[in-house]
């Protein structure tokens, strides 16, 4: 039996197959993939998939509800959002983002809130 034979064969197999993919991801894909899954919780989780805030959470006060928010983050200037991906914040995760991660994020959300407000 040459089993090591098979086993070679097939990891060079998976392993040029996860090239292939990563070459063949386009921009747009990857900056999606990183708002999804940027080394921990995806922001979308909180943001929204496209960045346009929502409800985390909710809970009753004194017979009133009240409600936990994640901002919009799809019209911040670049400076606002960078900044705030460096500070720590009781509610959000800190990230461990390259700069060119940060640049690929935040030209994700904002590329989509140029083409929500170009169909107005
Ligand atoms: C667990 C929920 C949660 C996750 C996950 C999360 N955030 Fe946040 N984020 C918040 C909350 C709540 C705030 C507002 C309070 C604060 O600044 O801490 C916030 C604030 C921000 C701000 C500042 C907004 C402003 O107006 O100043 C930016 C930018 C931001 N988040 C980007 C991101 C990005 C990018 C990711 C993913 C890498 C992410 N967040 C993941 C909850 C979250």
């Amino acid at each position: 039996m040459r089993m090591w034979i098979y086993v070679a064969i097939l990891s060079w197999i998976f392993v040029s197959s996860l090239m292939a993919d990563e070459s063949f991801l386009s921009n747009d894909e990857y900056a999606k993939m990183l708002y999804k899954n940027p080394r921990g919780i995806g922001c979308d989780r909180c943001h929204g998939s496209n960045g346009e805030g929502k409800v985390i959470a909710s809970y009753l006060q004194n017979g009133k509800k009240v409600y936990i928010k994640a901002p919009a983050i799809d019209h911040l200037s670049m400076d606002v959002f960078k900044k705030a991906l460096s500070r720590s914040s009781r509610l959000m995760p800190e990230y461990f983002l390259t700069d060119s991660e940060k640049a690929y994020l935040y030209f994700y959300l904002t590329k989509n809130n140029l083409s929500k407000k170009a169909k107005k």
